[in-house]
């Protein structure tokens, strides 16, 4: 009866060893578990910091808008025209094979792109369309800062009717 008790005894003390040895694995497991997605976090975070974050291009600030206009009239008008008409025949290409600007305003296609697209020609010009695509659409980085650049798309979209406007909002975040 002692006996057979004293090896119950022996088998429960090794099943527990068995249990604690079980439960020390799990929580190796769940240290790897998060200690990985602890790794993943902090890459995926340095990957989304250094994007360059878009301004904003409100068309309602009041204030942008009125930058943009000053930006406008000094930096884009000279190609885009006074009142964002663009150049004759803006649809066909030019002898030397380079496209004319085209209008800013509602009859132009700037409004079929996203905020994104818009911003990106502004800063890297139309060069970043395709490596060595020939285009008289210069680039602003470092002539404006981005604040600037995005005032004066602010401005742009400010002069849209309001159904252009809604429209390029729809494609603008159909775009991200
Ligand atoms: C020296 C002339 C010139 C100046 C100055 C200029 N652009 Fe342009 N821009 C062009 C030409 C030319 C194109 C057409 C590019 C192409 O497709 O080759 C263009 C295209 C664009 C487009 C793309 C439009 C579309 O529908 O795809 C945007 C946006 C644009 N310009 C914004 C601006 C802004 C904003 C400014 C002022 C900050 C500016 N541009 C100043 C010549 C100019």
């Amino acid at each position: 009866m002692s006996s057979s008790g004293a090896a119950a005894r022996r088998r429960a003390i090794r099943k527990s060893k068995g249990q604690r040895a079980a439960v020390k694995v799990r929580q190796r497991a769940a240290w790897m578990f998060f200690g990985g997605l602890a790794a993943l976090a902090a890459v995926l975070g340095f990957v989304v910091l250094r994007q360059p974050r878009l301004p904003r291009i409100d068309a309602s600030d009041v204030a942008q808008v009125e930058l943009g206009s000053r930006i406008y009239a000094n930096s884009c008008a000279s190609c885009h025209g006074a009142k964002l008409e663009g150049q004759a025949n803006w649809q066909k290409r030019m002898e030397n094979g380079r496209l004319p600007a085209p209008p800013h305003d509602a009859s132009g296609h700037t409004w079929h792109h996203g905020d994104e697209m818009l911003f990106r020609t502004t800063k890297y010009g139309a060069l970043s369309y395709s490596p060595g695509y020939q285009t008289d659409m210069p680039a602003f980085e470092g002539r404006l800062t981005d604040k600037e650049i995005a005032a004066s798309l602010a401005f742009i979209k400010s002069t849209w009717p309001p159904k252009i406007r809604s429209k390029q909002a729809r494609i603008d975040s159909g775009s991200r």
